[in-house]
This record gives C-alpha cells, structure tokens and sequence, in this order.
C-alpha cells in the first residue's frame, strides 16, 4: 500500500488520449495508489482524496480541450485541485498542442500545482507512452 493516491481522469473519442492516460496510470503506480477513469465515470471520486490528479482530454472546437464531457467536470471541480498536483495530457491533430497551454493557465489561476503538461501528436508511438510513463514515475 501506498500513502500517496493519484487519479487519472480522461475524455477520448478515437482512444489516443486513453493510451496515454493508461501509460501514465502505469508510471503513477510505482508511488501511488491509482484510480483511471473516463471521465463519465468519475463523479463517484472525491477529488480532495488524491494527491496527484491527472486530466486528459484531445483538442477538441478550436485549441480546446472537449466540450461535452472534460469541460464540465473540469468546470465544476477547479476549485478542488487547488494546492494539488496536476498534470494535464491530451492528443492534437496538428499544430503543437496550444490547448494544453490554454488549459494549464486555467489550472494554475485557479491554485493548481500544475507539474507537467504533455501533449502527442495523434496515436501515440511507443517513445511517447514511455515518456508519459516516466512523467508518472516521476510525479
Ligand atoms: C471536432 C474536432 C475538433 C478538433 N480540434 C482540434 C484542434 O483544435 N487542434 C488540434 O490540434 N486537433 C484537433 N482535433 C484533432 C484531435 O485532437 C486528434 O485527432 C486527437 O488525436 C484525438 O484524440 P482522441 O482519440 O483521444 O480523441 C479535433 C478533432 C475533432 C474531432
């Protein structure tokens, strides 16, 4: 058992942001205690539980993280990742992944410990799942 507890909460249409989301659940378990959810399912967790909180989502609209699910449980749960430490992940389809930039200073005017941002370009290669991984290891 672990003291430290992760969470790993992310929207993905065509599963690339879930492959990271599942590589970076995977580093996170080497220190902590782990939950990996869709973001559909993630109302059931209490988000001042964890230590570390991960949130993954593909731009989506124009350099934007998605609008029908991650935007607003994100919306309703800022304020709880306050003096947390975050890291926000996600897969684009062209440019250099500007919606994460967007997103972290969000996070961060709203308190939160923003540790890392990683973003892939399309279906992530192997070198980008261990990246990720490493980012968790090292969280
Ligand atoms: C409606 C829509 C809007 C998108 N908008 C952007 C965008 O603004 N910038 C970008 O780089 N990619 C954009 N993309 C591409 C996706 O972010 C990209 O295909 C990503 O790999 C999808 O990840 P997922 O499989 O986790 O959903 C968009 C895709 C869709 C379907």
């Amino acid at each position: 058992m672990f003291s430290m507890k992760a969470c790993v909460i992310y929207f993905t249409t065509s599963g690339n942001t879930e492959m990271l989301a599942e590589s970076l659940a995977e580093g996170l378990r080497s220190k902590a205690e782990v939950e990996l959810k869709k973001v559909s399912d993630a109302e059931t967790l209490n988000l001042s539980d964890f230590d570390i909180i991960a949130l993954g989502s593909p731009a989506q609209g124009t350099e934007e993280i998605d609008e029908t699910e991650m935007k607003p449980f994100y919306d309703s749960h800022v304020d709880e990742l306050k003096g947390k430490k975050v890291i926000l992940f996600g897969c684009f389809g062209w440019g250099d992944g500007m919606f994460l930039d967007t997103w972290k200073d969000d996070a961060v005017s709203h308190g939160a410990n923003v540790i890392k941002t990683y973003g892939n370009l399309e279906t992530p290669e192997a070198a980008a799942l261990d990246e990720i991984k490493e980012i968790g290891a090292n969280a």
